[in-house]
């Protein structure tokens, strides 16, 4: 088994969890993801690599309890087993200006991209969003790796009220951007990708197909990417936002939700 080294409470759906795995720390990059086990016998989830310290060989991750295996995560003080880093790493150039958009729990997974793109001199603008003041995470190590951070909530409780997608069109207004990245629910990147289809701005979305084994050989993570077949697990998880079939991508999330809630309600 596997200690959970560190555990922080971050509201009451989401919590941060460091472990001590300097193979991993060692080789992750932005944008990566790791699959873990928190049983023996139980299922297999993907979750992305929200901070990495090679120097202590810690690797962070950030999890939100929408079902059984991540509500038992957080009762768990050690997990059966973390494989990774998997995925592709989000390539890192000095471009210009970049608008990192995260919604949920996927403004953790924005952070450690946005602090590689400040890193190598680019100008990082994000928004984030989360649907109230409580919910809302990360706050203060987005902030430490951009310019310019806009915060918006579902109900107006901190930031503009609304979604991130009107903070990032009335954005658009005012300044260029040499790309956009975003992690979100899906719903959440298909609007942002229709927002910046329309100004011709390059744009990456890391998708979140359920994923089972992770190394490109179940087919559990198919997606459509400009007409053809992709596995996310290898050939992503980012993809160029405009050629994403994200409607296929909606159903596909939601086609085991039966035997999801099946499974919460016995637990
Ligand atoms: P369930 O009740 O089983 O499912 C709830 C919903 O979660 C489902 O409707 C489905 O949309 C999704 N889901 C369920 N099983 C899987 C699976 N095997 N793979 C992917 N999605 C699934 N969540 C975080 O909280 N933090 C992260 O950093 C994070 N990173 C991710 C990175 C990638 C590359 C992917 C693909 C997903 C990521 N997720 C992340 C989503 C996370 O994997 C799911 O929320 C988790 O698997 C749900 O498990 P559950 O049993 O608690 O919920
Ligand atoms: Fe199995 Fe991607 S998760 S092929
Ligand atoms: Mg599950």
């Amino acid at each position: 088994m596997l200690k959970i080294l560190y555990k922080q409470r971050l509201n009451k759906e989401t919590t941060l969890y460091n472990f001590y795995l300097p193979e991993i720390a060692d080789r992750a990059k932005p944008g990566q993801f790791v699959i873990l086990r928190v049983d023996v016998d139980g299922e297999r989830i993907p979750l992305t690599i929200a901070d990495f310290d090679r120097e202590k060989g810690i690797i962070t991750i950030v999890v939100q309890e929408v079902g059984a295996t991540t509500k038992l995560l957080s009762l768990k003080k050690d997990v059966a087993g973390i494989s990774g880093p998997l995925g592709k790493a989000v390539p890192i150039a000095k471009i210009g200006r970049v608008i990192c958009v995260g919604g949920g729990v996927g403004v953790a997974c924005i952070y450690p991209v946005a602090r590689a793109y400040k890193n190598v001199g680019n100008e990082v603008v994000s928004i984030i969003g989360a649907r109230t003041k409580e919910t809302l995470i990360f706050e203060n190590k987005i902030s430490a790796v951009s310019r310019e951070i806009l915060i918006t909530t579902n109900d107006g409780s901190c930031g503009e009220r609304g979604f991130v997608t009107d903070c990032l069109e009335k954005l658009l207004k005012e300044k260029k951007a040499d790309l956009v990245f975003t992690v979100g629910p899906a719903i959440m990147m298909q609007r942002v990708a229709s927002i910046t289809r329309s100004l011709n701005i390059s744009t990456l979305a890391s998708l979140n197909p359920l994923m089972v084994d992770g190394t490109g050989m179940c087919g559990a993570c198919r997606v459509t990417v400009n007409g053809k077949v992709k596995f996310a697990c290898v050939d992503g998880p980012h993809f160029n936002a405009h050629q994403v079939d994200f409607s296929e991508l909606i159903a596909r999330q939601n086609a085991y939700q039966k035997e999801e809630k099946c499974r919460n309600l016995t637990r």
